[in-house]
């Protein structure tokens, strides 16, 4: 049987990692500055996380959502504690679309509504309303275009306020830092506007945290950088450091009612404790704080860069943007210098979303890289 062939693949085979590295079938190394896509968030392998969940394994892997599960409060605690969101309530799903769906669903079961606002270049995922939700037609089935979205662009508080005021809309949903969408950012008091607003109109007001959560911004969420409080946070990614586990807090004013939410694998003996062990080194090695260290070291690396036109992101959300479209560097950093990097929809932007364990040496180490790429380019493109 082939497979369904739905990802353009770099040809790199990886067959083991640990902590910042790769190591291919030859046993190559590569310096991973992408993270999975932003899941690896307390390096590949950690040794803590690698014998919490075996010792879990060998107790329980899985069973249903129809009994007690202890390491569910464990987790649901644990994450109040670092966020310091002790009043939101947890539930938990599996992905970060999953994550998303729960989301909207839950503003629209709040508000008896069904229209949403989202914003351009969002990305929230590829299932039916986080497809819907994210501002790119392509990957939207017909199926998907049945939903009513209203996409505006970040800070436009007019029409915000214009579309609101008609009380047809469940939810606004925003990143605090753009993932896919290529790091923008909306204003502080933008953020605050989205705030003011949902409360008066009465929707709900959905913080997607699935890239940017769990520490990767130098806050455990991004939109923590403010002082607000969404009805409803989506998370996944570096919740599980690559097992399957994503979730929404669910703000104090969204009441539960039996079946309104639910899923099979969600919150299982084995993603709990993978996320667990997470939080626990997140702890440990205090690695919130030290991203921005590490942004900051960044950031003084990357001054003055050839053809370099801005330095986007916070925290280990990085990304750099030139004045040429990357694809072909980021295939040369790959197969010439064993580096992985991210894209972005905006081709001209490198994204960088390491483990949050990555060290000042291994930005040397590609800032070196990227000063003999960006030469040959003057040569060769
Ligand atoms: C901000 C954001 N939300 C949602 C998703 C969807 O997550 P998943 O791919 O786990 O379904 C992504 C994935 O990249 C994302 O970046």
């Amino acid at each position: 049987m082939k497979l369904f062939e739905v990802y353009p693949l770099y040809d790199v085979t990886p067959v083991r990692a640990k902590d910042v590295f790769v190591y291919d079938e030859h046993n190559k190394e590569y310096l991973d500055l992408y993270g999975g896509h932003a899941v690896i968030s307390i390096g590949h392998s950690h040794p803590h996380y690698v014998e919490r969940i075996k010792q879990q394994l060998m107790q329980i892997g899985f069973y249903s959502n129809a009994i007690q599960n202890p390491l569910q409060q464990k987790l649901a605690d644990a994450i109040g504690e670092q966020s310091c969101l002790h009043d939101y309530k947890l539930f938990l799903c599996s992905t970060g679309a999953e994550a998303i769906e729960n989301a909207l669903k839950l503003a629209s079961f709040h508000t008896n509504r069904k229209k949403v606002i989202a914003f351009h270049n969002a990305f929230h995922g590829r299932t039916s309303a986080a497809v819907a939700v994210s501002d790119n037609p392509g990957i939207n089935a017909p199926l998907n275009k049945q939903q009513e979205v209203t996409f505006l662009p970040f800070n436009d508080e007019k029409a915000l306020h214009q579309a609101l005021a008609s009380k047809e809309y469940c939810a606004v949903i925003f990143e605090g830092i753009q993932g896919v969408g290529g790091l923008d950012q909306p204003s502080e008091e933008f953020v605050f506007t989205m705030e003011r607003l949902c409360k008066k109109f009465g929707s709900c007001l959905i913080a997607d945290e699935v890239q940017a959560g769990f520490g990767r911004t130098g806050t455990f969420f991004s939109y923590q950088k403010y002082n607000i409080s969404p009805h409803i946070i989506t998370m996944a990614k570096g919740m599980g450091n690559g097992f399957p586990i994503g979730g929404i807090l669910v703000g104090p004013n969204i009441k539960a009612k039996y079946g309104m939410l639910g899923t099979t694998f969600g919150g299982n003996h084995l993603a709990c404790s993978a996320s667990l062990a997470v939080l626990e080194v997140l702890e440990e090695e205090r690695l919130q704080e030290k991203a921005v260290v590490l942004e900051n070291y960044f950031r003084t690396k990357a001054k003055g860069l050839p053809h370099l036109l801005k330095i986007k992101g916070r925290g280990l959300m990085l990304g750099l943007e030139f004045d040429f479209e990357v694809a072909a560097l980021r295939k040369e950093l790959i197969y010439n210098h064993k580096i992985f990097t991210g894209g972005s929809s905006n081709k001209k932007l490198i994204r960088i979303l390491p483990p949050l364990t990555i060290k000042e040496k291994h930005f040397d180490t590609f800032f070196d890289a990227l000063i003999i790429a960006l030469k040959n380019k003057d040569i060769n493109y």
